[in-house]
C-alpha cells in the first residue's frame, strides 16, 4: 500500500504514440481532446494504494458502481499555464486540494494526502507538458476527480474509490458576452445542500433548468436562494460579481456556494487596488434596481474554465435589462489582464499564487 514519503515514487507507463498532432491549437474545443496520460491511485481497505501514471484510455467499472448509482463522484478544475519563460506553471494548486478534500468530507470519501496530489499531478504535467498550449488565454485544463469504485447497491459510502487526473488543452472558455436571466422556479443547491462542494450531482441537475433558459435564448441562468428566490446564488457553473458604481460585490460564501478560487483571487486584485468588496447577501431586487438606475457597471461570471465571462444581458420577468459594454478600464478586463500577466510570469507573483 501507498506509504507517505519525501520523494513519491509513482509507477509510470509511457504511452507508445503522442496525439499531440491530432491538436489544432488555432481552434481547441474545450473538453474534447486529452492529453497522452492520466494519473490514477485506488483506494481500498482504507488505504491508497500505489498511484500510477498510465496513457489515456478506457477503464472498466462495476455495473453495480456505487458512483454511478448514488452519486458518490467529485471533481476539481484547474489549470497549467504557459510562461513566457517557455515553462509551466500552476494557479494556486493546494487551494484545490483543500476544497477537494472539503467536498470529499461531504460526500462520505476519503481526503487525499498532499504529497500524493501534488507529486501525482506535478509528474503528470512534466509528462505531459508538451500538451500545454502557448497562444494567450489558452491552457492546460486539469480535472481531478474521485469516484466510488464499490460493485454493491446498498445505499451506504463505498468502501473503494478511484482519484484520477485526467487534462486538455483549452482555449477561451466562452467567446461572448453572456446573456443570462434570473432562476425564479429551480435550484441549484439549498443551504444544508451540497451547493459548496464540487460534487458531481450539483452540475447534473442544474443542467435542465438551464436548458430550459438556452430554449428562450439565453447561456445561463443566475442561480437564486432556495427558499424565496431573492437572493444571488451563482451564474451558471461559475461565482457572480457585481460592480454597482464602484463597489464589488458578491454573495458571501455559505453551504450552497462554491468557494471559488477564482472568485478569491479577482476579489483579492479588487483589494489590492483599493476597491470596495463587499461579500454579503445580493438581492436580485438590488441587481434590477441597478440596472434600471444605470448603477450597475459589470455583472460577470468567474471561474477556472472561463476565468471572467463578462453578462451582456439579465432578464428578469420577462425583460432582458443590457449592460453597459465592458472597456479596457473595467473592474472585469483589468482583472482578466492582471490574471493573465501573473499566470504567465510577465507579473510580480505578489500573493503566490503561482507553482512552477
Ligand atoms: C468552472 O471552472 O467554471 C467550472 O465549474 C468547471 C466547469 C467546466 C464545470
Amino acid at each position: 500500500s501507498f506509504v507517505m514519503t519525501e520523494t513519491l515514487t509513482i509507477n509510470i507507463q509511457r504511452s507508445a504514440t503522442s496525439r499531440l498532432g491530432e491538436l489544432d491549437p488555432a481552434n481547441i474545443e474545450f473538453g474534447k481532446l486529452f492529453s497522452d496520460h492520466l494519473f490514477v491511485v485506488d483506494y481500498i481497505n482504507g488505504e491508497w494504494q500505489e498511484p500510477q501514471i498510465l496513457p489515456y484510455g478506457e477503464m472498466a467499472v462495476s455495473p453495480a458502481n456505487s458512483a454511478l448509482h448514488y452519486g458518490q463522484a467529485i471533481f476539481e478544475g484547474m489549470k497549467a499555464y504557459r510562461t513566457a519563460q517557455g515553462g509551466v506553471s500552476l494557479f494556486r494548486p493546494l487551494d484545490n486540494l483543500q476544497r477537494l478534500n472539503a467536498s470529499a468530507e461531504r460526500m462520505c470519501m476519503p481526503t487525499l494526502p498532499e504529497e500524493l496530489f501534488m507529486q501525482g499531478l506535478t509528474q503528470l504535467i512534466r509528462l505531459d507538458s508538451g500538451w500545454v498550449p502557448k497562444a494567450a488565454d489558452t491552457a492546460l485544463y486539469i480535472r481531478p476527480f474521485m469516484f466510488a469504485t464499490d460493485g454493491f447497491l446498498g445505499v451506504r459510502p463505498s468502501e473503494s474509490y478511484r482519484f484520477m487526473i485526467i487534462t486538455c488543452p483549452v482555449g477561451a472558455f466562452y467567446n461572448k458576452p453572456l446573456r443570462v436571466r434570473f432562476e425564479e422556479k429551480y435550484v441549484r443547491s439549498a443551504e444544508g445542500g451540497a451547493g459548496y462542494a464540487k460534487n458531481a450531482g450539483n452540475y447534473g441537475a442544474a443542467m435542465y433548468p438551464t436548458k430550459l433558459a438556452q430554449q428562450q435564448g439565453y447561456n445561463q441562468l443566475i442561480w437564486t436562494d432556495a427558499s424565496e428566490h431573492r437572493y444571488v446564488e451563482e451564474s451558471g457553473t461559475m461565482n457572480a460579481i457585481f460592480v454597482i458604481n464602484d463597489r464589488v460585490i458578491t454573495p458571501a460564501l455559505s453551504t450552497s456556494i462554491l468557494d471559488g478560487i477564482t472568485r478569491r483571487s479577482v476579489l483579492q486584485l479588487a483589494r489590492d487596488w483599493d476597491m470596495p468588496v463587499e461579500e454579503r447577501k445580493v438581492s436580485v431586487h438590488e441587481i434590477v434596481e441597478a440596472l434600471e438606475a444605470g448603477t450597475l457597471r459589470e455583472a460577470f461570471g468567474v471561474g477556472t474554465a472561463a476565468t471572467i465571462a463578462p453578462i451582456a444581458v439579465i432578464g428578469f420577468e420577462g425583460h432582458d435589462y443590457e449592460l453597459p459594454m465592458t472597456s479596457a478600464n473595467s473592474f472585469s478586463r483589468r482583472a482578466s489582464t492582471a490574471l493573465a500577466a501573473i499566470r504567465s510570469g510577465q507579473a510580480p507573483d505578489a500573493h503566490g499564487w503561482m507553482t512552477a
